[in-house]
């Protein structure tokens, strides 16, 4: 299915600020991340949106592939936080996300520490951020957001029992130009609001179902299991093992146990 979406349409539709000042459309890339990175590199603006209809190598986090098929709204974004905002972006792009779901198709979201949003336990988004640094500064991050939207989960066995659509749950197709333009705007007010200085962690820890569950991590090598008590200020899971130690994770993959 096609998503309807033309640059034009986009930048005719939003009034942002920052987020969507320049917006490139491509029929089909091997990933978002590819096109935005070569364009970041080439100095492309801060709010450059690069949205695709096809991606064949699409990426996920921790090295994993990205299933991406036709339906799914597949965008990565460039912007340039300051250093100490770096970390803060996984938060910001899950905490727009299910906001944008919430208002484009009235289902209630959660999010699954870092940055899975899922509808009723299965994930409908994935986020993987980018960085390259010069020296103290950040020379361009890439945010790149995947949405379920339009496709039945059912027919792909290795994502089947895990993941939802906007159509699955709602058993009607979504316009994917509505949910773009949502994500642009829900986008560019955090993005504003972080550059402020205020504070969207409060919004975010509530949506996080993984807090007060005991869990598994892997981090690389590492597995750690205790109590998710908490999250830092920039995101980071805090676990305390069952020695009563509470260890900080930055990076990982979380399961709930019972
Ligand atoms: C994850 O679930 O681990 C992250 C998935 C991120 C998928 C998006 S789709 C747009 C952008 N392009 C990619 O290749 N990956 C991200």
């Amino acid at each position: 299915m096609d998503s309807g979406i033309s640059r034009e349409d986009v930048l005719d539709r939003i009034s942002t600020r920052i987020i969507g000042r320049e917006v490139l459309y491509l029929p089909s890339v091997t990933s978002t991340m590819d096109v935005a990175r070569k364009a970041a590199t080439g100095g492309a603006v801060e709010g450059t949106v690069v949205v695709a209809d096809r991606q064949t190598k699409g990426r996920a986090r921790l090295g994993r592939a990205w299933i991406n098929p036709p339906g799914v709204l597949a965008m990565s974004l460039i912007v340039h936080p300051e250093m100490s905002k770096l970390l803060r972006l996984t938060m910001m792009a899950s905490l727009a996300t299910s906001r944008c779901i919430e208002r484009v198709a009235g289902l209630e979201t959660s999010i699954k520490w870092p940055n899975d949003v899922l509808i009723r336990g299965k994930k409908v988004s994935g986020i993987l951020t980018q960085s390259a640094l010069r020296r103290q500064s950040v020379r361009w991050a890439i945010i790149g957001i995947g949405i379920n939207v339009n496709f039945d989960p059912s027919a792909y066995p290795e994502i089947a029992d895990t993941a939802t659509s906007l159509s699955n749950e709602l058993g009607t197709t979504v316009s994917q130009l509505d949910v773009l333009v949502c994500l642009i705007e829900e986008l560019d007010e955090l993005y504003v609001g972080l550059q402020k200085g205020e504070a969207l962690h409060d919004d975010w820890r509530n949506r996080l179902e993984t807090i007060g569950k005991i869990v598994r991590v892997t981090s690389g090598k590492r597995v750690i299991d205790g109590c998710a008590e908490s999250v830092d200020g920039d995101g980071a899971l805090m676990v305390r093992q069952l020695d009563g130690s509470l260890v900080q994770i930055t990076a990982g993959d979380v399961t709930l146990r019972t």
